[in-house]
């Protein structure tokens, strides 16, 4: 087996660079915490979230008002340099591309800022350009300002384009930290006809096949994200990414966000946004494993101490891949109890 190549962050960081030796990053991420850093109260509140959220997230796209962009940028760096955030990711959603407040965005807050910044999440990503582009202006800045720590780039997949480009995107820096899904923006791009911030819709049905003239049938509601997010997954992982679930817009709806999550999270996905408090211990329960997935990935681990062979546990068939399906939540057990 030839061996990894070492992950220097700097030599790699060029446009096109094959990614094929990159990690899955380790830290833990479960919710993606957004604060609009224009609103002082919220700023004030920020010390009370470190260490309660996995990643916390100045907003500066949508939902902030034009005539507030450049308060919330400032109020992020204010944030930014007010406190330790220790273990809690600090990212910022930057405004996209083509808007007049990107360039200075991403200038302002790398320069103020750089070395506090985990992750800039960029909206409205369509193919890998978009990545480039950040890409060789962050390595401008961070030469520049003497940031010791690279930028990662979180891509949303937000409009059809996106969509199509989705393989392209996941592998197009080394920078490429991870992607979440956009489900509003995606909707309105696709020409979807619903007014949701995600979750479900109730015609979005399949009728149980029957006669229609014998009785009621079944309605049974589909996954409007389905194919949208097994895509995302798939690329993100077949490039050593992050996938994640974006935002559930029905704040009076905890019960649909949390099978929203789940469906993301069961699918691969490792986390969510939380747009609301109340969505934080959503995604952090969705997020760590069941403790009884957990008991019985262990025992499978327990029979199987070489990964190899094949065992029946409970009248359950387990062999090399269920051992690393095992693995899988195992290791992400261990995570969320360091
Ligand atoms: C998020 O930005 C979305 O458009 O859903
Ligand atoms: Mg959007």
């Amino acid at each position: 087996m030839s061996a990894k190549p070492p992950r220097k962050f700097f030599e790699s960081l060029s446009i096109g660079a094959p990614a094929p030796f990159r990690e899955l990053p380790v830290a833990l991420e479960r919710m993606i915490h957004f604060f609009p850093p224009h609103n002082e109260k919220v700023r004030n509140r920020i010390g009370e979230m470190i260490g309660r959220v996995d990643v916390l997230l100045g907003n500066l796209e949508d939902a902030i008002p034009a005539d507030a962009k450049e308060e919330a940028r400032r109020g992020f760096i204010a944030a930014a340099r007010a406190h330790e955030f220790g273990g809690t990711g600090l990212w910022t959603r930057v405004n996209c591309l083509n808007a007049p407040w990107f360039l200075d965005d991403v200038t302002e807050i790398v320069g103020a800022v750089g070395n506090k910044l985990d992750v800039i999440m960029l909206p409205k990503v369509e193919g890998p350009w978009d990545i480039h582009y950040l890409d060789q202006l962050l390595a401008q800045l961070e030469a520049r300002h003497g940031i010791t720590k690279p930028i990662l780039i979180h891509a949303i997949l937000e409009t059809a384009l996106g969509v199509t480009n989705v393989e392209a995107i996941a592998g197009a820096s080394p920078r490429m930290h991870g992607m979440s899904l956009g489900p509003a923006d995606l909707a309105a791009s696709r020409g979807m006809k619903t007014t949701r911030v995600g979750g479900g819709h109730p015609s979005y049905v399949v009728l149980e096949d029957m006669p229609p003239d014998q009785g009621t049938r079944h309605a049974f509601q589909q996954d409007l994200w389905h194919y949208t997010v097994a895509k995302m997954v798939d690329a993100c992982r077949a490039h050593g990414i992050k996938a994640f679930y974006g935002p559930f817009g029905d704040f009076s709806d905890d019960p649909a966000c949390e099978a929203q999550f789940r469906n993301a999270f069961l699918l691969g996905c490792v986390g969510a946004w939380s747009l609301h408090p109340r969505q934080i211990d959503i995604a952090k329960r969705v997020f760590s494993p069941d403790a009884e997935e957990v008991a019985f990935a262990r025992k499978i681990l327990a029979a199987m101490p070489d990964g190899s062979g094949a065992v029946m546990i409970d009248g359950k068939m387990q062999d090399d891949a269920t051992w690393k399906q095992a693995k899988v939540i195992v290791d992400l057990a261990r995570q969320v109890a360091a």
